[in-house]
Protein backbone atom coordinates (compact mmCIF):
# COMPACT_ATOMS: atom_id res chain seq x y z
CA UNK A 1 0.00 0.00 0.00
CA UNK A 2 1.63 3.08 -0.97
CA UNK A 3 1.42 5.85 1.84
CA UNK A 4 1.23 9.76 0.91
CA UNK A 5 0.88 12.60 3.18
CA UNK A 6 -1.74 15.27 1.88
CA UNK A 7 -0.02 18.59 2.64
CA UNK A 8 -3.43 19.82 4.29
CA UNK A 9 -5.03 20.43 7.84
CA UNK A 10 -8.85 20.94 6.30
CA UNK A 11 -10.84 17.70 7.33
CA UNK A 12 -12.94 18.72 4.34
CA UNK A 13 -10.55 18.17 1.82
CA UNK A 14 -8.81 15.08 3.93
CA UNK A 15 -12.41 13.66 3.81
CA UNK A 16 -13.03 13.85 -0.18
CA UNK A 17 -9.45 12.76 -0.93
CA UNK A 18 -9.85 9.72 1.39
CA UNK A 19 -12.96 8.92 0.24
CA UNK A 20 -12.01 9.10 -3.35
CA UNK A 21 -8.57 6.57 -3.06
CA UNK A 22 -10.62 4.23 -1.11
CA UNK A 23 -8.29 1.40 0.41
CA UNK A 24 -5.93 1.60 -1.62
CA UNK A 25 -3.96 4.45 -0.70
CA UNK A 26 -3.06 5.34 2.81
CA UNK A 27 -3.35 9.65 3.12
CA UNK A 28 -1.77 10.97 6.20
CA UNK A 29 -2.41 14.76 6.77
CA UNK A 30 -0.11 17.12 8.01
CA UNK A 31 -1.62 17.07 11.65
CA UNK A 32 -0.59 12.76 11.18
CA UNK A 33 3.24 13.30 10.60
CA UNK A 34 3.01 16.08 14.02
CA UNK A 35 3.29 19.16 11.32
CA UNK A 36 1.80 22.04 13.08
CA UNK A 37 3.61 24.84 10.44
CA UNK A 38 1.03 27.12 8.79
CA UNK A 39 2.43 26.67 5.04
CA UNK A 40 1.55 29.97 3.42
CA UNK A 41 0.26 30.17 0.21
CA UNK A 42 2.36 32.73 -1.31
CA UNK A 43 2.14 32.04 -4.53
CA UNK A 44 0.91 33.84 -7.50
CA UNK A 45 -0.51 30.89 -9.29
CA UNK A 46 -2.43 27.74 -8.19
CA UNK A 47 0.26 25.25 -9.55
CA UNK A 48 2.94 27.94 -7.61
CA UNK A 49 0.94 27.40 -4.25
CA UNK A 50 0.75 23.53 -4.65
CA UNK A 51 4.28 23.05 -5.13
CA UNK A 52 4.70 25.43 -2.15
CA UNK A 53 3.26 23.15 -0.56
CA UNK A 54 4.07 19.84 -1.68
CA UNK A 55 7.42 20.86 -1.32
CA UNK A 56 7.83 22.27 2.17
CA UNK A 57 6.43 18.65 3.78
CA UNK A 58 9.14 16.65 1.06
CA UNK A 59 12.04 18.84 2.19
CA UNK A 60 10.93 18.64 5.98
CA UNK A 61 10.22 15.13 6.49
CA UNK A 62 11.25 13.46 3.45
CA UNK A 63 7.93 11.89 2.93
CA UNK A 64 6.13 10.98 -0.56
CA UNK A 65 3.44 13.58 -0.71
CA UNK A 66 1.07 15.84 -2.57
CA UNK A 67 -0.49 19.52 -2.00
CA UNK A 68 -3.15 20.96 -3.93
CA UNK A 69 -4.51 23.99 -4.36
CA UNK A 70 -7.86 25.45 -5.82
CA UNK A 71 -9.52 28.32 -7.18
CA UNK A 72 -12.94 29.52 -8.12
CA UNK A 73 -12.87 31.55 -11.62
CA UNK A 74 -15.92 33.33 -12.22
CA UNK A 75 -15.55 34.31 -16.04
CA UNK A 76 -17.19 38.07 -15.42
CA UNK A 77 -14.97 38.94 -13.09
CA UNK A 78 -11.46 38.19 -14.70
CA UNK A 79 -11.28 34.72 -13.43
CA UNK A 80 -11.30 36.33 -9.49
CA UNK A 81 -11.34 35.45 -6.86
CA UNK A 82 -8.94 32.53 -8.80
CA UNK A 83 -5.74 31.97 -6.47
CA UNK A 84 -7.43 34.06 -3.79
CA UNK A 85 -10.09 32.28 -3.03
CA UNK A 86 -9.49 31.09 0.39
CA UNK A 87 -9.30 35.13 1.83
CA UNK A 88 -11.35 37.00 -1.06
CA UNK A 89 -13.27 39.11 1.78
CA UNK A 90 -9.90 39.54 3.63
CA UNK A 91 -11.04 36.99 5.56
CA UNK A 92 -10.44 32.78 5.85
CA UNK A 93 -14.79 33.35 6.84
CA UNK A 94 -16.74 31.24 3.45
CA UNK A 95 -20.01 33.17 4.24
CA UNK A 96 -18.04 36.49 3.57
CA UNK A 97 -16.38 35.20 0.35
CA UNK A 98 -19.80 34.18 -0.87
CA UNK A 99 -21.32 37.43 0.20
CA UNK A 100 -18.99 39.28 -1.64
CA UNK A 101 -18.48 36.82 -4.89
CA UNK A 102 -22.78 37.46 -4.59
CA UNK A 103 -22.48 41.35 -4.10
CA UNK A 104 -19.99 41.12 -7.25
CA UNK A 105 -22.20 39.36 -9.54
CA UNK A 106 -25.51 41.43 -8.38
CA UNK A 107 -27.32 42.29 -12.26
CA UNK A 108 -24.52 40.24 -14.00
CA UNK A 109 -25.89 37.67 -16.45
CA UNK A 110 -23.04 36.00 -17.22
CA UNK A 111 -22.70 33.57 -14.01
CA UNK A 112 -20.11 31.34 -15.85
CA UNK A 113 -17.41 29.86 -13.25
CA UNK A 114 -15.25 26.91 -12.61
CA UNK A 115 -12.97 25.29 -10.20
CA UNK A 116 -10.03 24.60 -10.92
CA UNK A 117 -7.52 21.97 -8.71
CA UNK A 118 -4.19 22.13 -9.17
CA UNK A 119 -2.15 18.96 -7.51
CA UNK A 120 1.49 18.54 -6.75
CA UNK A 121 2.69 15.36 -6.28
CA UNK A 122 6.07 14.55 -5.21
CA UNK A 123 7.28 11.09 -5.07
CA UNK A 124 10.19 9.17 -5.49
CA UNK A 125 11.67 13.14 -5.22
CA UNK A 126 10.27 13.90 -8.41
CA UNK A 127 7.74 16.48 -8.78
CA UNK A 128 4.19 15.49 -10.87
CA UNK A 129 1.42 17.90 -11.40
CA UNK A 130 -2.30 17.21 -12.45
CA UNK A 131 -5.51 19.39 -12.67
CA UNK A 132 -8.77 18.50 -12.31
CA UNK A 133 -11.53 21.16 -13.75
CA UNK A 134 -15.31 21.38 -13.64
CA UNK A 135 -17.35 24.34 -15.18
CA UNK A 136 -20.50 25.43 -14.00
CA UNK A 137 -22.88 28.67 -12.76
CA UNK A 138 -23.07 30.97 -10.03
CA UNK A 139 -26.36 30.74 -8.19
CA UNK A 140 -28.51 34.00 -6.92
CA UNK A 141 -28.38 32.83 -3.90
CA UNK A 142 -27.18 30.46 -1.56
CA UNK A 143 -28.72 26.36 -1.72
CA UNK A 144 -27.71 23.67 0.42
CA UNK A 145 -25.98 22.73 3.63
CA UNK A 146 -23.18 19.96 2.70
CA UNK A 147 -19.66 20.89 2.10
CA UNK A 148 -17.63 23.85 2.68
CA UNK A 149 -16.26 27.19 0.72
CA UNK A 150 -18.23 28.24 -1.79
CA UNK A 151 -20.05 24.90 -2.69
CA UNK A 152 -23.61 26.57 -1.76
CA UNK A 153 -23.18 29.39 -4.94
CA UNK A 154 -21.59 26.53 -7.25
CA UNK A 155 -24.03 24.46 -9.76
CA UNK A 156 -21.83 22.10 -12.01
CA UNK A 157 -23.30 21.77 -15.65
CA UNK A 158 -26.09 19.14 -15.89
CA UNK A 159 -26.90 19.29 -12.76
CA UNK A 160 -30.00 21.66 -11.17
CA UNK A 161 -28.95 21.18 -7.87
CA UNK A 162 -25.08 22.91 -6.13
CA UNK A 163 -21.98 21.04 -4.79
CA UNK A 164 -23.54 21.79 -1.37
CA UNK A 165 -26.67 19.44 -2.06
CA UNK A 166 -25.05 16.44 -3.14
CA UNK A 167 -23.48 13.42 -1.31
CA UNK A 168 -19.18 13.43 -1.27
CA UNK A 169 -19.65 10.29 -3.80
CA UNK A 170 -21.59 12.42 -6.06
CA UNK A 171 -19.22 15.77 -5.69
CA UNK A 172 -16.47 13.81 -5.88
CA UNK A 173 -17.01 11.99 -8.92
CA UNK A 174 -17.13 15.29 -11.24
CA UNK A 175 -15.39 17.91 -8.79
CA UNK A 176 -11.85 19.72 -9.45
CA UNK A 177 -10.62 17.89 -6.52
CA UNK A 178 -11.94 14.98 -7.41
CA UNK A 179 -11.05 14.84 -11.31
CA UNK A 180 -7.57 15.77 -10.27
CA UNK A 181 -7.63 13.02 -7.74
CA UNK A 182 -8.35 10.51 -10.58
CA UNK A 183 -5.93 11.33 -12.50
CA UNK A 184 -3.21 11.36 -9.46
CA UNK A 185 -4.36 7.92 -8.81
CA UNK A 186 -4.48 6.06 -12.59
CA UNK A 187 -0.52 7.71 -12.36
CA UNK A 188 -0.08 5.96 -8.83
CA UNK A 189 -1.10 2.20 -10.63
CA UNK A 190 0.72 2.71 -13.47
CA UNK A 191 3.92 2.93 -10.75
P1 LIG B 1 -7.41 25.85 -1.10
O1 LIG B 1 -6.34 26.89 -0.99
O2 LIG B 1 -7.08 24.75 -2.03
O3 LIG B 1 -7.83 25.36 0.25
O4 LIG B 1 -8.69 26.50 -1.72
C1 LIG B 1 -8.92 27.88 -1.64
C2 LIG B 1 -10.36 28.15 -1.32
O5 LIG B 1 -11.17 27.71 -2.40
C3 LIG B 1 -10.91 27.46 -0.09
O6 LIG B 1 -10.65 28.18 1.05
C4 LIG B 1 -12.39 27.42 -0.39
O7 LIG B 1 -12.98 28.64 -0.07
C5 LIG B 1 -12.40 27.26 -1.90
N1 LIG B 1 -12.57 25.84 -2.25
C6 LIG B 1 -11.60 24.92 -2.45
N2 LIG B 1 -12.15 23.74 -2.77
C7 LIG B 1 -13.49 23.92 -2.76
C8 LIG B 1 -14.59 23.06 -2.99
O8 LIG B 1 -14.48 21.87 -3.27
N3 LIG B 1 -15.80 23.62 -2.89
C9 LIG B 1 -16.01 24.94 -2.59
N4 LIG B 1 -15.01 25.77 -2.34
C10 LIG B 1 -13.76 25.26 -2.42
Amino acid sequence: MITLVFATNNPNKQQEVQAKVGAAFKVLSLADINCTHDIAETGLTLDENASIKSRYVFNNYQLNCFGDDTGLEIEALDNQPGVYSARYSGTRDSEKNIDLVLQKLTGITNRNARFRTVISLIINSKEYIFEGIVNGAIRHQRSGTGGFGYDAIFEPNGYDITFAEMVLKEKNKISHRGLAMQKLILFLQQL
